[in-house]
């Protein structure tokens, strides 16, 4: 993004770490390029107040941020439940619904923010929207099992209208990998849904591990906002 999306990505993380973070906390860190600030300024808040808080990744690329900011791994087996869960979005509605998945990482995300007490969301003002699809044009990430993408893609696509594509890999003869060796459709929807039983439908389509779909998580969004400013949503 340009110049002005990275400072509202900023102030919004900043004050998602500000007003969440605690001592003594198990946290969740998201994927994409707006938790990279998040992580930023918690290590900063660990260094200076002396923190005792470890850190659950959603994703190889979240993995590799608590390292490189030395902050400490743990997982879902020594910490089934977290306190808080911060990650990114690719759009958020008026009800707090959010897309996800633009990177990939959807699965984990999900799991990490469905068992955290409070899951707190960082975007700047591009993402927000007031019904899903008016922002991010690129639709709905699904998880599938690659053996399965085929009738995924046609039961999807039956079922609900619309399209769907296998995303492909931007440096490869491929599709994109997951963290999970899984592949994604993108799923382009051609009308308004309603989106709580659209995601539990197709999520029973056999092959289908996980929708991009958060409903019913999100518990505040930040957004950093043109003129600097940020803006709660809850
Ligand atoms: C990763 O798969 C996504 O769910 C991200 O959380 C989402 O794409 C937000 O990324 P940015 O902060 O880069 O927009």
């Amino acid at each position: 993004g340009g110049g002005m999306a990275e400072e509202a990505k900023r102030a919004a993380a900043w004050a998602a770490v500000e007003n969440h973070v605690k001592n003594n906390q198990v946290l969740g860190i998201g994927s994409g390029s707006t938790i990279v600030p998040v992580v930023h300024r918690l290590a900063e808040r660990v260094k200076q107040e002396n923190l005792n808080v470890v850190c659950i990744p959603t994703s190889f690329q979240a993995r590799q941020l608590i390292l490189q900011n030395d902050l400490s791994l743990t997982d879902l087996d020594r910490h089934p439940e977290l306190d808080v869960a911060i990650d990114g979005a690719d759009e958020v509605d008026s009800d707090l619904r959010l897309i996800k998945g633009g990177g990939g990482c959807l699965t984990q995300e999900k799991i990490v923010a469905g068992y955290a007490k409070c899951f707190v969301v960082v975007a700047d003002y591009r993402k927000n929207s007031k019904n899903l699809g008016e922002q991010w044009k690129k639709g709905i990430p699904i998880e599938v099992i690659p053996m399965a993408y085929v009738p995924v893609t046609r039961a999807l696509t039956r079922r609900f209208g619309g399209g769907a594509e296998l995303r492909m890999a931007a440096r490869k003869a491929g599709p994109v990998v997951t963290d999970n060796g899984n592949f994604i459709l993108d799923w382009k929807f051609d009308k308004i849904h309603k989106w709580n039983e659209v995601n539990t439908a197709i999520k029973m389509i056999p092959g289908v591990v996980e929708t991009g779909l958060f409903i019913n998580m999100a518990d505040v969004v930040y957004f950093g906002m043109e003129d600097g400013s940020v803006c709660a949503r809850q």
